[in-house]
Order: C-alpha cells, then structure tokens, then sequence
C-alpha cells in the first residue's frame, strides 16, 4: 500500500494546527478529508451522525484536533460556554471514534487515532476550568480506546501541545505578552505547528507501531517545570 493510498480524516483544518496538521499528512503522500464545519460540525451529535453515515471509508487514521477555549474563572463560566467546550472537546471526539470506527475497520494499512490535547490537562492555570475539563477528560478516552482495539491493531494516543505559534495566538496576544510567555517556556520560543503536526503524523501513521494509550506533551519542556 503506498502512502498515496492513505485517508486521514482531520478536523479543524482549516487554520492552525488543524492545517498544519493536514498539510503534514499531504507532503507524506497522503489523502487528507477536511470537512467544513457546515460538513461536520463536532459539537453537534446530529451533525457528526449524519457525516458518517453518509461518509465512505476506509480511513487509516483519525485526527480530532478542533476544539475551542473561552477563558473564564470557574465561578464566571456560563452554562453554555461549559457545555459548548465539552460538547466540542471531549464529547464530539468521543462521537467522532465511535462513529469512525467502522471506517478505520475497513482500513488494511495503519489504523491510528490521534486526539489533541492541551498542557492544560497536565498543568492548570486560572480561567482554564473547562477546558481543563474537557482535555483532561480526552486522556481518559484515549486509554480506553486504546484498550478496546488494541486487538485490532488501532493505536489511538493524544498529542498536548504547549504555546504554538498560530495566527490566533499572535493576534491574542501583545509581542509583550508573547514576550512573557517565551520566558516561561524552557526552550525559550513557543512551538510551531508543523513541530505539533509532525508528532501527530508520528503517532498517527505507521511511523508509530508500539505507542498507545499515551498522551504526550510538545511544550518545549514547559510542563516539566
Ligand atoms: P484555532 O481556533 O486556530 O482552530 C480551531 C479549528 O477548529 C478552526 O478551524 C475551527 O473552525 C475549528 N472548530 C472549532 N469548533 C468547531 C466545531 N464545533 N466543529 C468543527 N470545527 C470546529 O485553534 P488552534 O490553536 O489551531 O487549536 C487546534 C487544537 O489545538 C485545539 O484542539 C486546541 O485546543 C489545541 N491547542 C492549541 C494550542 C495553541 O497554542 N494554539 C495549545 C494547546 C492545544
């Protein structure tokens, strides 16, 4: 099977890590299926049934990597914003495996499912409740599902990137602020995403044929501290 041959479906990946991720797969040769949010829209359960079951498979590899961050203090968080993020985060992935499954079943290459993370789920910092929450809870689902279809040959595993260096961050933030942040990262710089994307495409391709259940943080050594 060549790599030509090879479908990864990535979420969010129109921007960002999403499409640095997507672009990684492209220059290894694979095909990479990026819906529209109007296709699938991971936060809404009717809206990831609907995909799969007009999707056609194989898929060798699943990456949920769309997610969002509202920032406030537990006491500030709103019932919708909670739910939004672990509708988008933890429950749409969660949906998007167990739906995908068949798909990735139907795959005679590499089966992989790489979720992504967060530092948060390793280290907390005020007005990241939710999404604390809801990453955290990613880490739990990629041990499950790396237990349940281990006999399968699907390696399913997390990538939690520190600060990445993404047009959101750099308009989110002063050159000041950015400036704080590189000091308090080890390696001094924050990441860029082809550094994420490239552990991704490690885990998520037939480059990785050991690790699984593991949730492996990009931080430049940031939670390590
Ligand atoms: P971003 O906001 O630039 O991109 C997120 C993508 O997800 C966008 O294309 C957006 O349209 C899509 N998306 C959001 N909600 C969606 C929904 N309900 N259905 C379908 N698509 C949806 O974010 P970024 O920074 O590229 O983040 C990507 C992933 O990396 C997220 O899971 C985020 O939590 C994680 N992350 C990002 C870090 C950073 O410093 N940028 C650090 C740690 C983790």
């Amino acid at each position: 099977m060549s790599t030509s041959d090879r479908r990864v479906l990535v979420t969010g990946a129109r921007r960002g890590i999403g499409k640095a991720i997507a672009d990684y797969y492209t220059e290894q040769g694979w095909t990479v299926v990026a819906p529209e949010r109007a296709e699938l829209d991971v936060g809404d359960r009717t809206s990831v049934h609907r995909f799969f079951r007009d999707f056609r498979g194989p898929l060798n590899a699943i990456v949920n990597n769309a997610g969002i961050n509202p920032i406030s203090r537990v006491e500030d968080t709103s019932d919708d914003d909670l739910e939004a993020t672990l509708e988008t985060n933890l429950l749409g992935p969660f949906r998007i495996l167990r739906e995908g499954l068949g798909a990735l079943r139907q795959s005679d290459g590499p089966r992989r499912v790489v979720n992504v993370s967060s530092i948060w789920a390793g280290v907390a910092k005020p007005g990241r409740g939710a999404y604390a929450l809801s990453k955290s809870g990613l880490a739990g689902l990629t041990r499950t599902a790396a237990l349940e279809w281990a006999g399968e040959g699907i390696l399913v595993n997390s990538v939690a990137p520190g600060f990445t260096y993404t047009e959101l961050t750099q308009n989110n933030n002063t050159p000041e602020a950015l400036g704080l942040i590189e000091r308090q990262i080890p390696l001094g710089r924050l990441a860029a995403p082809a550094e994420i994307a490239s552990v991704v495409y490690f885990l998520g391709s037939s480059m990785n044929s050991y690790v699984t259940g593991q949730t492996l943080f990009v931080d430049g050594g940031f939670t390590c501290q």
